[in-house]
């Protein structure tokens, strides 16, 4: 659909110093030569078209290559790269490249709500729904809804419990049709996907689905009921299921590895002379000897400075996080790589961010750029991607499955000011590793059948910036430490 920048070819890395078409003029130049373009050799190169901000088009790409998901064709096929970990690896090379995605270049449409032609005798086989139902591969129907089946081990909450939706359904041809497409019956925002028009599903495995669901019809006095074979129904039954919190200090370096690392990794690079024979402790100066909010060490002059992103930046035209920035940064000022989401960057994020540790976010909201780029991220959010057809808000708002269960994970409610969402990047016991919060974009896109986008791309610097609009005076604690 789309070419990738390719990955840090060796010298060509070009880094973008356009202020956009609207702005892009004689005037622009100037200041351009008045940001350090001359002394910093960064080439200009033209915002899109009616766009006064960078996408991930645009924007040549300072991730790892991994983070990029460039696509390749392998064995004849068109493949997308992609992190090999976690979820990431279980979709594979898998390419969604026909499906719209979360890129401000991508015009691809997803088919409008359709109605189902159910065939006119329904001939489905209730015990083959019923492995489809629960099939991983296939949905999973079990990842949102409860039924009786004492083999799920964690039914979701994020649809309605159907564990007696054989008394209540309105036809065989009303589930054909919920299944198929239910945005016919529930409206586009509805948190579940187009089985059948999107392929997913065929004919014949509808029809199925649709014949188990007629059997159920709960206990004898048409009751739901928690099927026999449970080991631990508190657990089984998301409305009782309880939730994983960590109480243990994050900052504690017996307990959070992500502090070991910061020590192992970061530290040294502070110091460590690039290429041009410059160092971060160079101009930043010396790690001084930690505290106890900061226990891998004081840097005074990054002290407060995590807090205010993403941050708008002129010379570059878009958001960045300090991800992105310490990698246009590290190549201006050191002649240095540091991708971002490699561990060089995500270490080097966490040593920075932890001098903003016990003050509060602060993003500045009075910055015009800030405001259009809480706008973007905020349509960004509802926009709907992917195969499956899901919006963040499908699953992270009280109107989706905020708050729900799917499968054993709790979604997160990430559009109100309870979210915590905040203190990225941090140590994910679940994968032993750091992950910053564009992974965490990327993970969540998986699934739901679509291709990210790069690690550093400007639409994720937007989103995040519409994310950590509602987080404006949570207290700063990096690395966190959580499932
Ligand atoms: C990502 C979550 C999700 C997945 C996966 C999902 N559903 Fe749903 N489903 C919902 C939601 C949410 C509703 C309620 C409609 C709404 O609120 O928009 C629903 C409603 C339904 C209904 C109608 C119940 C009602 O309240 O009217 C049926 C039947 C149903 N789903 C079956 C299935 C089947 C079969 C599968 C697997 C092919 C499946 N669902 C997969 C989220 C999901
Ligand atoms: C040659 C000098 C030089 C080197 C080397 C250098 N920096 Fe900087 N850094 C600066 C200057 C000057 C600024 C402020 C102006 C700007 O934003 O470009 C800055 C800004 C920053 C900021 C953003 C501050 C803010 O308020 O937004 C961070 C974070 C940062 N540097 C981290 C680093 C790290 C980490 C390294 C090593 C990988 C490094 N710097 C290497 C000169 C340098
Ligand atoms: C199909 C459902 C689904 C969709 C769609 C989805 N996510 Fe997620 N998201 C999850 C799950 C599951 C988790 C992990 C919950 C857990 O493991 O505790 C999660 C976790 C997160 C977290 C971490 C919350 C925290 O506590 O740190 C963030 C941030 C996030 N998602 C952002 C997004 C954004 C932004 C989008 C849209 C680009 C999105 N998600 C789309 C399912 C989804």
């Amino acid at each position: 659909m789309k070419a990738r920048s390719s990955y840090l070819s060796a010298g060509a890395i070009l880094v973008g110093l356009c202020t956009g078409l609207t702005a892009c003029g004689l005037a622009t130049e100037e200041q351009a030569a008045e940001a350090g373009e001359q002394e910093r050799n960064i080439e200009p190169r033209p915002a899109p078209e009616g766009m006064d901000h960078h996408t991930s088009e645009t924007w040549d790409s300072l991730a790892r290559e991994k983070s990029q998901g460039p696509i390749r064709e392998i064995d004849g096929e068109k493949r997308m790269v992609r992190y090999d970990f976690g979820g990431f690896a279980r979709v594979g090379g898998a390419n969604y490249s026909d499906w719209p995605t979360h890129s401000y270049a991508d015009d691809t449409e997803y088919p409008e709500p359709q109605e189902a032609d159910p065939p006119a005798e329904m001939d489905g086989d209730p015990e083959r729904g019923r492995e489809l139902f629960k099939d991983r591969s296939m949905g999973p129907c079990t990842s949102c809804h409860m039924v009786p089946e004492a083999d799920v081990s964690a039914p979701g909450s994020v649809g309605t419990d159907l564990r007696t939706v054989g008394n209540w359904a309105k036809s065989e041809e009303w589930l054909y049709q919920m299944v198929y497409d239910p945005r016919v019956i529930y409206g586009e925002d509805t948190p579940m996907p187009p089985f059948g028009l999107s392929g997913m599903w065929s004919e014949q495995q509808i029809e199925d689905v649709v014949a188990y669901l007629m059997t159920l019809t709960g206990d004898e006095d048409n009751e739901p009921f928690i099927p026999e074979g449970v080991d631990n129904p508190e657990y089984w039954n998301p409305e009782t299921r309880p939730t994983s919190a960590s109480s243990e200090d994050p900052l504690d370096p017996f307990v959070n590895p992500a502090l070991m690392k910061t020590e192992q990794i970061a530290v040294p690079l502070w110091s460590e002379p690039g290429p041009n024979g410059k160092s971060c402790a160079s101009c930043h100066g010396e790690i001084q000897e930690g505290d106890e909010l900061r226990p891998v060490g004081i840097i005074e002059e990054m002290e407060g400075v995590a807090a205010h992103y993403p941050k708008w930046f002129d010379e570059y035209d878009r958001m960045m996080s300090i991800e992105d920035f310490l990698a246009v940064h590290a190549l201006e000022e050191q002649d240095m790589e540091l991708p971002t989401q490699s561990k060089e960057n995500l270490y080097m994020s966490i040593l920075v961010h932890s001098q903003s540790n016990g003050m509060t976010y602060d993003i500045n909201e009075e910055d015009p750029n800030v405001q259009a780029a809480i706008e973007r991220g905020r349509e960004l959010f509802y926009r709907e991607v992917g195969r499956r057809n899901h919006s963040c808000a499908n699953c992270h708002t009280s109107n989706g499955g905020g708050g729900e269960w799917l499968s054993g994970r709790k979604l997160a409610s990430l559009d109100n000011e309870d979210a915590t969402l905040v203190n990225h990047p941090y140590w994910r016991t679940a994968q032993s590793r750091v992950w910053d919060i564009r992974t965490r974009f990327q993970w969540c896109m998986s699934p739901v059948g679509t291709n990210y986008l790069p690690g550093d791309a400007p639409e994720y610097a937007d989103l995040e910036t519409f994310l950590m609009s509602k987080q404006e005076g949570k207290e700063v604690l990096v690395p966190r430490y959580t499932h």
